[in-house]
This record gives structure tokens, C-alpha cells and sequence, in this order.
């Protein structure tokens, strides 16, 4: 078959470096591992007395039997049940669950009786991006922050009765409105035992779609961005479809809008944003919230999905701050974004539109990072450079900048101005022939070693005309890891190095690509989210693992050495959920991860779980989970 000879020879080009390994090929081997002498590139691998140390050079070479990684946690197996799971010896607890109250005064959940006043003093559905912010601990107790994205609603599970989508009437809504957004809550931990959600905190916080926010950046104020509810073009209201995320060194929460077409509503008037809308590959009809606020109605008032589909970026530690969207950074389904300090102070922020044939992305900041300027930290991301990633098929990454006036980004082709180029990010990607991605959704940095990790998700319309080297798989459902890197660790360089860290799907499957020590219940499908431990592990999260009958969950695997690309499962989760949001505490104690939409496609009345509370009277909750070492240590081990 031309596909799967043409996928061996990609196979073969770029995965040199596992290859290499397995024959024990040491000459070279420097030029290939990670960079390790820039200081940060040792940020945040402290060592604990006995524990195992990851080799910056393979010590396996040679070896008979591969070294053992520094995970070391007994595997869970595959299955698909009712139930959350995690690998033997380790314990976990729902945190925090769709209706939970966030303050003193906020109502008990009662799914019966929800009204909208309740569901904004309550923790939204379908948490996705979960970010750990430490506080300073109190006596024995650990605190922190979590800033939580709640992406979508499943109205068929939250309604009595289970209304679709876009049936609501107008009090069912309000509420199906006021269950997204964020919320930015305290949670404590007594004497490393569960963590509990702290009412009375000054920080907590429910962020919807009626929040207020501004623009900042190139397109603020730009005459596309006037609409029925901004007269400025700076001032606007809300965000929602927020999935992804992650954390600034500043202390603040970037999350991504991502499918933000599906909750408006009709069509808009024929010449109004035809280009834009067709880029953005709009898709309404999931919501009628159109139906019962004309701002969602894209014939009375197009031009508000323009609003939307940015990173925007949240002071969790100020509840009255107003949410600021970067329109630095583009806009486009957005699927999370991610942020390293280069050695020279610059802000580098990777990010991925997540859509099938769509980009990755970086953003340079102009100005320098100040360690303890919060104050000039917080512009940081309003000037600077967007660049596009070309994925040569030699493994060179090249980033091409979206520079109003550079290349074919000229009046010619209906740019006129850095606000056109931000808010047509798509198109001017595809204009200066940026690579077309298997779905890119979390790029995330992993801090030890400064690698860029994408989780692209799959992606079924690639045709075999339209592989490539990077993509190498036709009618592709299970995805890959990419990962790219700076040699010498420069991130404002123009070219980067990149290599296929795994390809997913069935051990089995010919096509998918594993570590050859990979156990039956070591492969996945679909990766999504990602985050790294402090050895620099990284720990998987997947959304589309049931298509081969199994939950899906956490996996994890070292990144260099012999235990590079091991992956082993570590969490299952309910049926009918995807899994998000995975972080660590800074101790790497306690993993929290997000349970969204568990028994999707079922019904309130019926649900396939009733996760986590399996009370007849409640339907299941979407939760943020936080998973312990039973009697404590470090997660992994
Ligand atoms: Fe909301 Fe790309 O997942
Ligand atoms: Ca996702
Ligand atoms: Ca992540
Ligand atoms: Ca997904």
C-alpha cells in the first residue's frame, strides 16, 4: 500500500533518535539529546534523596534490559466502567463537582430547583484546563488556588427532562450560560490528607459569559470589532468555549476560547466577514442562545463571534480584575497556551488551533520578563511577534511571522493593518504556508528541558495525497506526539528541531509507533492535554480512547533516556468522560485532573453513571479530581 510504504519511509526519517537508541548508536548522541546547559534547563528537578535520576546521555546503551524510568507506579490495566480508577496505590477524591457552592452563601446543588442566581455562586459544568496556583501553606495545611475552564454543557444531562441544546427555554439558558466561563477557587489540604474547597476565600470567583473584559493588543478598537455591545471595540463581555490553558510565571491563567462558533446562532448577512467565517470553519446550531440574546444571533449581530476565539488572560488573585484578551496572540480556536522564558527574557508562548489542517502557533514577546514586576509582567503579552510552525520533512521547524506588511500579508490580500493579521490568523498561516495539523490541541513546554510536546488529536479527513512528515497518517484517528525543540535553547529562533514522539492507537495497530517496551495497556488513543512532572515526565491525557472500547484516562512516560516514550496508564476514567486538565502540585504530591462530561450521550433521566455521588436523585458531575500516593510521596513513584 503507497500510504504504508510512504509511512515507513517517515517513520524511518523521523524517529532516527529511538532508533538509534535501540541499536545502541552512541556517536552523535549529543547532538540529538536535549539541550542541558542552560540553567533553566535544570529548573525544577530537584532531586529527592533515593530517587532514581534521569540520564542526560542514554546510560542503556548496550544493555540488555532497558533501565527502569523514574516511573516506577504499578500500570492500570484498560477497562471502561461507572467508575474513576487510578493505578494501585494511590487514592483519589472529587474536589470539586458541577453545583458545588463556591462561597458562604451560595445555594446547595439542587439539579430540580437550578436557577441561574444559583449556578453563578456554583462551580460550573464540564471543567476542562485545571491550573494549580501554590499559596503559602497555613501551619500543616497546603492552600491553593485552581483556575478551572468549564468548556461546554451537556444540557441533556443537566435538565430534568433533557432538553438538546438549542430547546432551552430562556431559564434553562440563563443557567446553561451561567455553567461556563471559569471559576478561580481556594482549596486546602489538612495534614497532607484530601483537599476541600475553602468558602470563605477572598479569591474565589465565578467568571461567564456575561463577565466583563477588554481587548488589548493590535485589533482592540479596530472598526471589526464594534458590535451590539461594544461601541469601543475594547470593551466586551464574557468568555466561553474554554478549554485549554496554562499558567504565567506572573501568576496569572491564559485560557483559550476555543469553539466559540457553536454557540451562536442563524446566519450572518451575505458580504459581513464572508472570508473570516469560512477560515474560522464556522458551525452554528448547537445552542439557541441566539434565540433568547440577539449578541448570539449572527444575523442581528455577526461580528461578536469576532470576540471571541482568543487567548484571554485571568488575575485569579484579583476577583474585581477584568479578564484582558490578547489579541497579540491571534485568534482561532484556541486550544490552550503555554509559556517559557527564554534566556533572554522574552517571552515565548506556544499554542495550538484545534481543528483538523490547522496550525501551531508561537507568540515573542517584545518586552522583557521582570521577576517581581507583576505590574510590567501583566503587558507582556500585548506586543510582540506571532510566528506560524512549518514542519520541514529534514525535522527542521521553521516559524514564519505573521507581520502585517511582510510577504503576502499586503493590502492585496485583504490585510491592512496587524489587526487584520490577528484576527485572520488562519489565513495568513495558510498564506505563508504554515504546515496543516492533525488537530493541534495542548502544546505544551516541558520545564526541564525546555521541549515542546503538541498532542495532536487525530484527524479522519487527512487524505493520502495530504501527508506528510509530521502528519504521516491518512483518515488518521488516534493522533500523535510532536516534539519540537531550539537547538541551544534559543525559543527567538527562526528554526527549531522536531521529532514524532509517539504515534498512537492500538499496540497492534502497524501504523502507530511505541516504545518497544510498551504493555498491552501502555497505548491510547487521542492524546489531548498534557503536563510534566518536576523529573520533566510526561503525563497524558486523552479524549477519544472509547472508539476501541477502553476509558479514557492518564498515561505516562519519561522523555529521554531509556524510558523515553514508555507510556504506561495510570488513570481510567468514568464512562462516557474524556480526561483534562492535568497538573501537579509543585511537590508533585497531589495530581489533579478534570473528569468532563462523564456519561455523555446519555440522559438525564438515564445516565450511563451517576459519577461521582451515585445517588439516584443526582445526575452525573463533571469534577476535578485530585489523586494522592496512599500514605504520601511523590506522584509517579
Ligand atoms: Fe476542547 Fe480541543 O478540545
Ligand atoms: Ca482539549
Ligand atoms: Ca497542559
Ligand atoms: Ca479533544
Amino acid at each position: 500500500m503507497k500510504d504504508t510504504a510512504h509511512f515507513q519511509s517517515i517513520l524511518a526519517k523521523r524517529l532516527k533518535r529511538r532508533s538509534l537508541l535501540a541499536a545502541g548508536i552512541a556517536s552523535g548522541m549529543a547532538a540529538v539529546l536535549p539541550a542541558c546547559s542552560d540553567k533553566r534547563a535544570g529548573k525544577g528537578r530537584a532531586q529527592q534523596a533515593g530517587e532514581p535520576k534521569i540520564d542526560k546521555i542514554d546510560s542503556s546503551v548496550g544493555r540488555e534490559e532497558p533501565v527502569a524510568s523514574t516511573l516506577t507506579f504499578k500500570e492500570l490495566p484498560h477497562g471502561l466502567d461507572e467508575d474513576f480508577a487510578v493505578a494501585e496505590g494511590y487514592e483519589w477524591q472529587s474536589v470539586v463537582a458541577w453545583g458545588d457552592p463556591l462561597f458562604d452563601d451560595a445555594p446547595a446543588f439542587n439539579p430540580w430547583k437550578q436557577s441561574e442566581a444559583a449556578q453563578l455562586r456554583q462551580f460550573g459544568y464540564n471543567n476542562d484546563y485545571v491550573g494549580f496556583i501554590e499559596l503559602e501553606a497555613k501551619g500543616t495545611d497546603k492552600r491553593g488556588l485552581l483556575v478551572v475552564n468549564h468548556e461546554a454543557t451537556e444540557p441533556r444531562l443537566m435538565f430534568p427532562g433533557s432538553p438538546a441544546g438549542n430547546q432551552l427555554d430562556l431559564a434553562q439558558c440563563k443557567i446553561d450560560i451561567a455553567a461556563h466561563g471559569l471559576s478561580v477557587i481556594e482549596i486546602q489540604q489538612h495534614a497532607s490528607g484530601p483537599w476541600s474547597p475553602v468558602l470563605d476565600s477572598k479569591y474565589n470567583r465565578r467568571i461567564t459569559p456575561w463577565t466583563e473584559m477588554q481587548f488589548s493588543g493590535p485589533a482592540a478598537g479596530h472598526n471589526r470589532m464594534l458590535t451590539q455591545i461594544s461601541s469601543d471595540g475594547v470593551h466586551t463581555l464574557g468568555t466561553y468555549g474554554n478549554c485549554a490553558g496554562g499558567l504565567t510565571p506572573w501568576g496569572t491563567v491564559l485560557t483559550g476560547e476555543e469553539n466559540v462558533d457553536n454557540f451562536f446562532y442563524g446566519k450572518a448577512p451575505d458580504g459581513i466577514e464572508t472570508k473570516n467565517f469560512e477560515s474560522f470553519d464556522v458551525d452554528t446550531g448547537d445552542k439557541n442562545w441566539g434565540e433568547h440574546f440577539s449578541r448570539w444571533d449572527l444575523q442581528q449581530n455577526p461580528r461578536e463571534l469576532l470576540h471571541v476565539g482568543w487567548i484571554v488572560e485571568v488575575d485569579p488573585f484579583d476577583p474585581t480584575s477584568k479578564p484582558q484578551k490578547r489579541t497579540a496572540l491571534g485568534r482561532f480556536k484556541h486550544e490552550g497556551a503555554n509559556i517559557y522564558i527564554n534566556h533572554d527574557g522574552r517571552v515565548a508562548v506556544y499554542m495550538g488551533d484545534d481543528e483538523k489542517f490547522q496550525f501551531i502557533y508561537k507568540f515573542l514577546s517584545k518586552n522583557l520578563y521582570k521577576e517581581g514586576d507583576r505590574e510590567a509582567n501583566l503587558t507582556l503579552l500585548d506586543e510582540g511577534d506571532l510566528f506560524a510552525a512549518k514542519f520541514h520533512p529534514d525535522g527542521r521547524l521553521q516559524w514564519l511571522p505573521l507581520q502585517y506588511g511582510e510577504g503576502p500579508l499586503t493590502p492585496e490580500n485583504g490585510f491592512s493593518g496587524q489587526a487584520d493579521v490577528v484576527l485572520d490568523a488562519r489565513i495568513a498561516a495558510d498564506l505563508l504556508g504554515a504546515t496543516p495539523m492533525d488537530r493541534p490541541e495542548d502544546v505544551d513546554v516541558n520545564p526541564h528541558n525546555g521541549h515542546i510536546f503538541a498532542m495532536l488529536t487525530n484527524n479522519d479527513a487527512r487524505k493520502e495525497e495530504r501527508i506528510d512528515a509530521a502528519n504521516p497518517r491518512a483518515l488518521n484517528k488516534d493522533g500523535q506526539i510532536i516534539e519540537f525543540w531550539p537547538e541551544s535553547n534559543d525559543h527567538t529562533a527562526e528554526f527549531f528541531r522536531w521529532e514524532l514522539f509517539l504515534i498512537a492507537g492500538k499496540l497492534d495497530d502497524a501504523t502507530t509507533n511505541y516504545h518497544e517496551g510498551t504493555s498491552e495497556n501502555g497505548w491510547f488513543s487521542c492524546p489531548d492535554n498534557c503536563t510534566f512532572d518536576k523529573l520533566g515526565n510526561i503525563w497524558i491525557a486523552t479524549d477519544g480512547a472509547t472508539r476501541h472500547g477502553i476509558a479514557d484516562g492518564v498515561w505516562a512516560a519519561g522523555v529521554e533516556g531509556p524510558g523515553r516514550a514508555l507510556s504506561k496508564r495510570f488513570i481510567r476514567t468514568p464512562i462516557g468522560a474524556e480526561m483534562c486538565g492535568p497538573c501537579f502540585t509543585p511537590d508533585n504530591e497531589s495530581f489533579f485532573c478534570a473528569v468532563q462530561h462523564p456519561a455523555s450521550g446519555s440522559r438525564f433521566e438515564k445516565p450511563s453513571t451517576r459519577w461521582p455521588d451515585f445517588d439516584e436523585s443526582l445526575p452525573p458531575r463533571p469534577a476535578v479530581v485530585a489523586v494522592r500516593k496512599t500514605g504520601g510521596g511523590r506522584v509517579g513513584s
